[in-house]
């Protein structure tokens, strides 16, 4: 018996066989349930990611409106991933030229260094992985971005920046209530002021504004809207490198003993589990797609984790879940890293991947698979 939907998908047990079966018998179909196109297949997928009327916003509706005229929306408004055409192509190439100046090695040192700076603060296993998968990644990029992290006297590291970046990414969510959006307005507002008063030379925020004088040549990208896509890297960084420490923890604890490269073991889990398992188009314009008439305004689920599980699909250095495209993420290498690094860390701090499967469950979401570990107690 298959899931019920793409949707529910997301956060089954084992959704796997249903992705596989909807990616061969409906490469690209409609759910009229969902109203939506659903793009099944590593073909559709490929197809739709690549179509120039394909945005990332439906046309009208840039920021979603419940955060519409909030400091939420303001910065979401400006971020890479959410935006399209020209602005888009200008900022791509300054994210991209400054995360290619990221010395991964060096990265993984500094990840290290400040996983060593977290202590363990709870008993339970659960807790800690929940805690540590939304904490570390977070920190990391920050410190990679030049900004300062708090540390008490002594000398462990403040986790407020990667909670405030939690609450922000929350409030994104089409899940979030009003609360969560008040949350993430005032999340947002300490991002931009924090970022913005402290960035040090050096950074990878530093490398963004040169990037932007070098690339930028007709296009003027405003200090604003760089500071908010430094920010957006902290928090592109946020759930589904989660996810991906978490898919990792769970595929650790059925595998029973810890065994193998980290690195490997997170790049399979990437493939076969992966922690993004779809992402939006909207038409801007009507379009044919896959053989099939869509209008202007239609909206398309493209499907990561079934272009993941098509064999004809198989891309096992630049696995789906991280999209392709213009709008493909460009801190692939640096989430893997990140979250061989924070398994490792969570390892080594005693936590055992098997006790963390009695507890399991998933986050609710509408595309991101991410464990929350229930506590044994
Ligand atoms: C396991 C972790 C991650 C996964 C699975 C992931 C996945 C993705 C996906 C699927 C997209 C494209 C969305 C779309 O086309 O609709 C994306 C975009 C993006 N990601 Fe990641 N990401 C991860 C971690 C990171 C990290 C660590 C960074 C940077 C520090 C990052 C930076 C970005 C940026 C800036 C974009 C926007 C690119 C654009 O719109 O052109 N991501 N990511």
């Amino acid at each position: 018996m298959y899931v019920a939907d793409p949707i529910a998908a997301v956060t089954d047990p084992d959704p796997y066989p249903y992705y596989r079966h909807l990616a061969a018998t409906r490469p690209f179909h409609h759910d009229a349930a969902l109203g939506l196109w659903v793009a099944a297949s590593a073909d559709a997928g490929a197809e739709v990611l690549a179509h120039p009327d394909c945005r990332v916003r439906p046309v009208a509706q840039p920021v979603p409106p419940a955060l519409a005229g909030t400091p939420a929306g303001a910065l979401f408004g400006r971020l890479v991933r959410m935006t399209d055409g020209a602005p888009h192509a200008a900022l791509k190439a300054v994210v991209m030229r400054a995360m290619a100046g990221i010395d991964l090695p060096d990265a993984r040192t500094r990840a290290r260094a400040l996983a060593a700076h977290l202590p363990r603060a709870e008993a339970d296993d659960a807790h800690e992985a929940n805690r540590w998968m939304f904490t570390l990644p977070v920190l990391c990029v920050a410190d990679l971005l030049g900004l300062p992290l708090e540390r008490d006297e002594a000398g462990h590291v403040s986790t407020r920046v990667a909670g405030f970046v939690a609450t922000f990414a929350a409030a994104m969510s089409p899940l979030a209530r009003p609360a969560d959006v008040e949350a993430g307005a005032v999340a947002a507002q300490w991002l931009t002021r924090w970022a913005g008063e402290h960035a040090a030379p050096g950074g990878l925020l530093a490398a963004m504004s040169q990037a932007a004088i070098d690339t930028a040549i007709d296009a003027d990208i405003d200090p604003a809207t760089l500071l908010a896509n430094a920010i957006g890297l902290m928090i592109q960084a946020c759930e589904a490198t989660a996810g991906l420490v978490g898919n990792t923890l769970v595929r650790l604890g059925r595998l029973g003993e810890a065994s193998g490269d980290l690195d490997e073991l997170v790049a399979d889990v990437a493939c076969t589990d992966p922690p993004v398992q779809n992402t939006r188009r909207f038409l801007a314009a009507d379009a044919t797609l896959c053989g099939e008439s869509l209008k202007a305004g239609d909206a398309v689920l493209v499907l990561l984790a079934a272009a993941s599980h098509d064999p004809a699909g198989a891309r096992p250095d630049r696995p789906w879940t991280f999209g392709t495209g213009r709008h493909g993420c460009p801190g692939d290498a640096l989430a893997r890293l990140l979250a061989a690094t924070t398994v490792d860390s969570l390892l080594q701090r005693d936590v055992d991947p098997r006790r963390l499967l009695a507890g399991l469950r998933y986050r609710p979401s509408v595309n991101a698979r991410i464990p929350l570990f229930t506590p044994s107690h």
